[in-house]
């Protein structure tokens, strides 16, 4: 198909749903969205995929609305990955250059250094961020190439995922028929889309609140400096619910997206709301601030951990921009007010930006990852064709050690 070649897409195969978007990139840069399709997701748990043919079934019927949308034939796929298997280090490598002025070759050397640590069997690096280049101990350098000096250090921020989580998206995708470009942490997709040059330099914390997980990164100087993922979303809310409201999961996701808050203080006493109850019982009308206190811990809860992550990163006097909340939870009422008072920083929600087309169908959190993995897949273009043959060997193998082995 003509287009074809200017397409991208992003899959989000997220714990509450699965997001295919496509994207038409223009000649002045310009992505515009063409399409997008969505289904349920019931494959996955706390952003890991646990059964993989409920996850293809899923993919396959979300990928088919975004081809029917955008009339294209879709055959690659940008992928992001998520779960508590994925860890964050800084790590730092040193080189001599070899001419006395810095050249591509002596960069691809000093990260290579840095990438040289122990890293679990079980465990494969996904992305090697730098931060900053230092040469002859000037620091905060971020394009070396041509500078004068002998003495070349980088400071990186390295991503590690488990290899079977990898190997199960990408055997998710080609099962569907699509090549996985490339496989992305899904914080660092989401902040392609959400956060501004400006934040990312001020210093910013981005939390991905999802229905599995949160997903944290902060950016300081405009680079990433940590990232962590707290196994708590969206779905403990829900599950708060139906023990509280003795409800089936389905209305109390129903009731939480309508009627929930995670701010009691703000609702009205006489608000009340109607609750379906299970085994075809009359529905039972209740005040809306009860609901608000089944969710309110929770949510309190969930931003503390958020903070003591940030604690423990040693960024929180550095996050001068504040915190960017994005994520299908964070349209819960009161997110935004709860989160000033906790994180006691400026508080905002981020949607995808820099975006043209079908805005209005992407303008939402829940669409961030998404949304993100076409703008990061645009900006890096890293086309790693990763493929898993038939019998799970060989060529897999060979595609992860280049993509493993390949940067960002
Ligand atoms: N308006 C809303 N108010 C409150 N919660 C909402 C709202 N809309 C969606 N959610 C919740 O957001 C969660 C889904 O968010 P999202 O689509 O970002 O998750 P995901 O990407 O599928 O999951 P994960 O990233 O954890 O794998 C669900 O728990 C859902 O109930
Ligand atoms: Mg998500």
């Amino acid at each position: 198909m003509a287009r074809q070649n200017q397409i991208i897409v992003g899959l989000d195969i997220g714990t509450s749903k699965i997001a295919c978007i496509v994207a038409e990139a223009g000649p002045d840069g310009r992505l515009d969205i063409v399409g997008i399709g969505t289904h349920p997701s019931h494959g996955l748990r706390r952003g890991v995929v646990v059964n993989i043919e409920s996850t293809i079934e899923s993919i396959r019927l979300a990928v088919e609305e975004a081809e029917l949308m955008a009339d294209v034939d879709i055959k690659k796929v940008y992928v992001g990955i998520a779960g508590s298997h994925i860890r964050g280090y800084n790590s730092h490598g040193v080189v001599a250059t070899k001419s006395g002025e810095v050249t591509e070759e002596d960069v691809t050397r000093v990260i290579e250094a840095a990438k040289a640590m122990n890293i679990p069997a079980d465990q494969k690096i996904l992305h090697i961020i730098p931060q900053e280049y230092i040469i002859d101990r000037q620091d905060g350098i971020r394009e070396p190439v041509g500078m004068c000096g002998v003495r070349l250090e980088t400071r990186v921020h390295v991503i590690t995922g488990a290899v079977s989580s990898a190997q199960n998206i990408i055997k998710s995708c080609n099962r569907c028929d699509l090549d996985v470009s490339d496989i992305v942490l899904e914080q660092i997709a989401s902040s392609e889309a959400v956060l501004s040059q400006d934040e990312k330099d001020i210093g910013v914390l981005l939390v991905d609140i999802g229905g599995g997980t949160t997903d944290l990164a902060v950016f300081i100087d405009g680079a990433i400096r940590h990232t962590s993922v707290i196994p708590v979303g969206g779905d403990h809310l829900t599950n708060d619910l139906v023990a509280g409201l003795r409800t089936s999961a389905r209305e109390a996701d129903i009731l939480k997206k309508k009627f929930g808050s995670c701010m009691s203080s703000m609702i009205r006493p006489e608000e009340t709301v109607e609750v379906p109850r299970v085994g075809g019982r009359p529905s039972q009308s209740m005040p809306r601030q009860v609901m608000a206190q089944l969710l309110e811990p929770r949510m309190q809860e969930l931003f503390e951990l958020v903070r003591e992550e940030l604690d423990r990163s040693g960024y929180r006097e550095l996050v001068a921009a504040g915190v960017v909340l994005t994520g299908g939870s964070s349209l819960l009422e009161g997110a935004q007010e709860l989160a000033d008072e906790i994180f006691e920083l400026p508080v905002r929600i981020g949607r995808p930006q820099n975006i043209g087309g079908l805005v209005g169908v992407v303008n939402s959190p829940i669409f961030s990852t998404g949304v993100g993995l076409i703008q990061y897949g645009y900006r890096y273009r890293a086309d790693k064709s990763l493929r898993m043959d038939e019998s799970g060997g060989g060529s897999f193998f060979a595609s992860i050690k280049r993509w493993f082995g390949g940067g960002e």
